[in-house]
This record gives structure tokens, sequence and C-alpha cells, in this order.
């Protein structure tokens, strides 16, 4: 742990929290990045997985006095925690009969924080119902997403894990851009940013922000720069050939020809991806 995150509020926090609690020693620096701005707020704020309640301690702490702290847990017994002030139910994180429940009881919140099983179901269950009840400004927070990865226990990698489930969002919310021809649905309508930590996976959730992207342009007008994207390929070529045979130049019939194959053409885009698989194989060292 870095000499920075022992300065945090949110690790003073854990650390003077009265019931036992194990987070991984990044997640502070995350915590403080993501939820600073909820401090002293009047928020609903909801743990799934409460185990010794060492956690619940550590939010009403960090978050004040007139943030509500609830905690959901499969374990019954977590239900004693509620003599320390907090609200606490009993339910599968897995179960959507449990989340009609809890959101007919509670209402809109504000912030959720998945730290249950950590089972690809559950992560994803707990995401997909809770999405309609989190209000704008909110977020979901996903943790020890890491077992997207292990084989052990959580039977990862595989098709169904969590970070595959949150990549697809990401897929979703790019129906905002007109590119896509895509029809808007309750993800992209909801979702207005996916942010990846090591381990955490957070959503912030802003129906207001959710529109469908068109372009814009401001009012200077008659100018248009050409875009030079299909352009390197033949710069390059230009650069070789152009010098010693003066094929490319501006008036050329040839140049002509040139341009039109370079701009569309399956050989640039082989030459592109062949670049581009370099540098995965690269990433993977
Ligand atoms: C890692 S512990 C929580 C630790 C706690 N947040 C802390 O920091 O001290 C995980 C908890 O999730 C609970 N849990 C596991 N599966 C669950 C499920 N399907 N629904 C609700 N809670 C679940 C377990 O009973 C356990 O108490």
């Amino acid at each position: 742990m870095n000499k920075d995150s022992k300065k945090l509020s949110i690790y003073k926090s854990f650390t003077n929290s009265k019931k036992y609690s194990i987070k991984w020693s990044s997640y502070f620096q995350v915590y403080e990045k993501i939820l600073s701005d909820y401090k002293n707020k009047k928020i609903k704020f909801v743990e799934i997985g409460v185990a010794n309640g060492g956690s619940l301690f550590m939010w009403k702490k960090y978050f004040g006095n007139k943030a509500k702290i609830i905690g959901i847990d499969l374990n019954p017994n977590a239900k004693k925690l509620e003599k320390n002030g907090f609200k606490i139910y009993i339910g599968n994180q897995s179960d959507k009969k449990f989340w009609d429940y809890f959101y007919k009881n509670e209402g809109k919140v504000d912030i959720i924080l998945d730290d249950g099983g950590h089972k690809n179901l559950q992560q994803i269950s707990t995401v997909h119902h809770s999405l309609p009840y989190i209000k704008d400004g909110g977020k979901i927070i996903v943790e020890d997403t890491g077992t997207s990865y292990v084989k052990k226990e959580f039977n990862n990698p595989s098709k169904y894990s969590f970070i595959n489930y949150a990549k697809n969002v990401v897929d979703n919310i790019h129906r905002r851009s007109p590119l896509l021809k895509k029809k808007l649905n309750f993800y992209s309508k909801k979702i207005f940013l996916v942010e990846f930590f090591e381990s955490i996976v957070v959503f912030s959730i802003d129906s207001r922000k959710c529109f469908e992207n068109k372009e814009v342009a401001n009012r200077a007008q008659n100018e248009w720069a050409i875009d030079y994207r299909h352009n390197e390929y033949f710069r390059e070529l230009k650069t070789k050939f152009d010098k010693k045979y003066g094929l490319l130049n501006k008036r050329s019939f040839f140049r002509r020809i040139i341009r039109k194959i370079f701009y569309r053409n399956f050989i640039f885009n082989l030459l592109d991806n062949i670049k581009i698989k370099k540098i995965l194989r690269d990433l993977d060292k």
C-alpha cells in the first residue's frame, strides 16, 4: 500500500472501524476518487456483503451522519447489526424477487456497492436489477471483479464473466452514437459512464446525460480541413516514390488512381491489423 493511500480519510475510517473487515489495499484510492463528492450528503448507500459489519461502520464514518447506510447479506446473522443503527436486509443478490422486494421498500438509492459473493451471476444480477432504481447522479460499484479471471470457485475466464458483461455494457452505451444506427435501450438511457479500475468496475448513472448523440457545428462557415485519416500509407508511398519518379505529382492521373485505392482497400486494413496484432502481442508479454 502506498503512503498517500494511508493518509486518505476513507483509510482512517477503515482502520478505526470497531468491527472486523478486509478490503484490498488498492481500493481506498479508488473509493476516494469515486465517492468523495458524496461526503456529508443525505444519501442512501447500500452495501451487499455485510460479514462482520466492519465496512458498514467505515461507510458511516466516511459519509457522515446524514447518510443512511443499508447492508444486504444472505447470512441471517447480519441482522444483528441493526442494533448499531444500520438497516439490514437478508436476501440473495442473484434473486430478482429479492431486488423487487428491496426496492419496493427502500425506493431509489444513491449508491450500491457489491462486496457480496463475487460470482458472475451475483454481480450481474446486482447491476441489472438495481439499474432502474439508482438516482441520477448515483453509482453502482462492483468490487472484486478480478474473480472474472479466476478458475477456482468462479469458473472463469468465461463468456459469461462479469467483466465480459461490463464490456457488453460499454457496447450498449455506444448505442447513443448515431454511427451504430441502433435504438437506445435501458442501459444506454441510464448509464453515462463506465470506469474500470483493477478489480473494481463503476457505473455512473445519469439519464439526463444519456441522450442520443448528434453532430453540432459552430457558426464559422465554409471551412473544412481535409481529413487525412486514409492518407497515411499514401503519404509513405509519396515520400518514397515521388521525388524519384514524380509519379504522384499533384495533377497526375496516377496519383488520383492511387488515392482511390488507398481510400477503401482491404490491403491497408490488413496492414493496420498486422500492426495492431503486434501491439496486442507486446501487451501480453
Ligand atoms: C467479502 S464478505 C463482505 C465483507 C464486508 N463488506 C467487509 O468489508 O467487511 C462477503 C459477504 O457476502 C455475503 N454473500 C455471499 N453471497 C451472497 C448472496 N448471494 N447474496 C447476498 N450476500 C451474499 C456473504 O455471506 C458474506 O458475508
